[in-house]
């Protein structure tokens, strides 16, 4: 008998959505941040909102430090300011002892302004105008060459300078980690870096300082810190061999991981993400190992998204409901690209901020800005949402304050919940006032 061919069609899944695990991809309600309820937060503060949790990034920090502490000593950590400069984010980590590491005249100024010393400053960065090397050697800042055209003014300072200068430089090398960074500092592998070493330490008031590296973002393999760490004390002590000057600090740079999830990663970023052990293991392995005896230089980290990500979340309400042309709820949420960049590479997880009955569906989060680009989730799971319900959407912390954009809407406001409760505003919400405040009327 003659079957009737039926064509293959390919349908969306509804319905309780489940992961290769067969757990529901929607994390329980959360009503509160810290103990202080969602639902207050916005009233006083409006929505969409930046919320700090002080317990979570000074935890954050304390659980790296206490890795690094059995592995290897002095171990200094410098806040890298573009990650996240509010002042009350860079207040925390100075008040636990972190250095500022600033890669342009505005990071360097706002540190200052912030009360930092300049020799608890890190100066990197692809362009360091004269006046302000200038004033960076003379206030002790930790200085890193980055090019050619850095060596030139550094050599020309260097005849008139009332002090002698001390100098870094950055390096960039094969770490095994693709693709390789070269665009900052010298090549290792080329003989770039021992060139501009030479061309420096000639002069008899320049001194080497330390050798600084960062080998990329979210490095999700510690060895590549050890060999980033052997590569340098191998420049290092050629260094020394030939000009008798031995380094005071190896800088490793940032680079590790934050738990919010990239995408394209299949599993959530709790099943693989190294434990900080793991990084101080490798690194305080291969210094011991390669270290000459009685040489102990001070360990600099200028980890960035993997100290303050988790302490940052983002309130977020439902504008409008619609339906997309192939059934799936799509949202309109007050906060768009405009304040989640990190929306680009990273897959993030809205959150229920109350509980639902009715499963959850694949929908759709645009934001509010009248572009098609802006998107923050093409395809999760969520029950139906109320207009003007509250999601949270958690592991924000690094870089979306610090790029976000003043396009089309205002900024919202930043706040931090205390250790003890209290919540302090770390940045006003933007007014229309401020956006103008520059142009002529
Ligand atoms: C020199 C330097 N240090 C530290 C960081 C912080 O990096 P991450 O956020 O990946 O830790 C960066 C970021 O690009 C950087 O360029």
């Amino acid at each position: 008998m003659l079957k009737t061919l039926e064509p293959p069609r390919l349908e969306l899944l509804s319905g309780q959505t489940a992961n290769p695990f067969s757990h529901t991809t929607t994390a329980p309600a959360e009503p509160e941040i810290d103990g202080v309820p969602i639902e207050e937060l916005t009233r006083s503060y409006g929505s969409p909102l930046f919320v700090f949790s002080e317990r979570v990034l000074t935890d954050t920090l304390q659980s790296w430090k206490s890795a690094f502490a059995p592995c290897y000593s002095p171990v200094t950590f410098g806040w890298s300011y573009k990650t996240n400069y509010l002042r009350g984010i860079c207040r925390v980590f100075h008040e636990e002892g972190s250095l500022a590491e600033v890669v342009s005249e505005m990071e360097y100024r706002k540190a200052r302004a912030t009360g930092v010393a300049g020799r608890d400053i890190i100066l990197n960065g692809p362009h360091k105008p004269k006046h302000l090397l200038q004033e960076a050697f003379a206030e002790g800042a930790k200085v890193h060459v980055d090019s050619f055209d850095e060596v030139d003014d550094i050599l020309a300072l260097a005849e008139t300078s009332p002090v002698p200068l001390k100098v870094g430089i950055r390096v960039n090398l094969d770490a095994g980690i693709q693709p390789v960074w070269s665009r900052f500092g010298f090549h290792l592998e080329s003989g770039e870096a021992r060139q501009a070493l030479q061309q420096l330490l000639a002069h008899d008031r320049i001194s080497l300082s330390g050798l600084h590296t960062h080998i990329g973002t979210y490095i999700l393999e510690p060895q590549a810190y050890a060999t980033a760490a052997e590569k340098l004390l191998e420049l290092a002590y050629w260094a020394e061999d030939v000009f008798g000057q031995r380094i005071e600090h190896l800088d490793l740079g940032g680079g590790f991981p934050s738990p919010a999830r990239l995408k394209g990663m299949y599993h959530s970023p709790d099943v693989y993400l190294p434990k900080p052990e793991a990084y101080a293991e490798a690194i305080g392995t291969a210094l011991r190992t390669h270290l000459r005896p009685g040489h102990r230089p001070e360990l600099l980290l200028e980890s960035g998204r993997g100290l303050v990500d988790a302490s940052g979340t983002l309130l977020t309400s439902v504008l409008t409901r619609k339906t997309c042309a192939d059934g799936r709820n799509l949202y309109v949420m007050d906060a768009g690209v405009n304040l989640l960049y990190t929306a680009t590479w990273y897959e993030l997880q809205p959150c229920l901020t109350r509980e639902h009955e009715d499963p959850a569906t694949l929908s759709q989060l645009a934001g509010p800005l009248c572009m098609n680009i802006d998107m923050l989730h093409t395809n999760c799971a969520l029950p139906r949402l109320d207009r003007g319900e509250v999601l949270r959407i958690p592991n924000v912390g690094a870089y979306n304050v610090t790029q976000s954009m003043q396009f089309i809407a205002l900024r919202p406001a930043v706040v931090m919940i205390r250790k003890h409760g209290a919540v302090d505003v770390l940045r006003a919400a933007e007014t229309l006032d401020g956006v103008e405040a520059g142009e002529p009327r």
